[in-house]
């Protein structure tokens, strides 16, 4: 049987760490990011995992914390914008509850993406490289049980959307 998290999916500013933390308060629920797990187990940020590690180093330990969420069930998780678009990584996600995508306009994400904390995926690469980006890691994306548009949506529009599309597995899930 699947386990009954709520997983978390998106490209970068999409929202996953405002909506997952404001939907696990209303679900009642814990929230785990899979970026914390990799932080903690590291003991350093994000970005300097990239700049000494390389990012290659970091997809195994997104790969990692993958494996350790086969331990949660019932909880609400946000994974990190490219933990899901490597071979294998959405069936994982998928066996572990039901995975929702954030999705949104590329151009909206970005802009978000640009204006919140350190984001070592947006150093030195220009909006037409991201864009590229997105649109290779959109197909892994869409193999979402749910998608829900956050276009024009703040957090709380958007926790709605998910708690309505969860009430509603059968017509929503794909
Ligand atoms: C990444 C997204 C980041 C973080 C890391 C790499 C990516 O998470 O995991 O910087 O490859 O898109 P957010 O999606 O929360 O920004």
């Amino acid at each position: 049987m699947r386990a009954d998290n709520v997983i978390l999916i998106g490209f970068m500013g999409a929202g996953k760490s405002a909506v997952g933390r404001l939907l696990a308060r209303r679900l009642g629920r814990c929230f785990v990011e899979t970026d914390d797990m990799i932080v903690a187990r590291v003991g350093r940020p994000i970005p300097e995992i990239f700049r000494v590690e390389g990012e290659e180093r970091f997809r195994e330990l997104e790969a990692d914390a993958l494996d350790a969420l086969k331990l949660k069930s019932g909880d609400v998780i946000a994974t990190g914008g490219g933990l899901p678009c490597r071979e294998g990584r959405m069936e994982a996600l998928r066996a572990l509850g039901t995975v929702v995508w954030l999705a949104g306009d590329f151009a909206d994400l970005y802009e978000r993406a640009r204006r919140s904390a350190d984001r070592p995926m947006l150093a030195g690469r220009t909006a037409e490289e991201l864009e590229t980006l997105y649109r290779a890691r959109e197909p892994y994306y869409r193999r979402a049980h749910i998608v829900v548009d956050t276009g024009g949506l703040g957090p709380d529009q958007v926790v709605a959307r998910v708690l309505a599309a969860l009430r509603e597995p059968h017509a929503a899930r794909v």
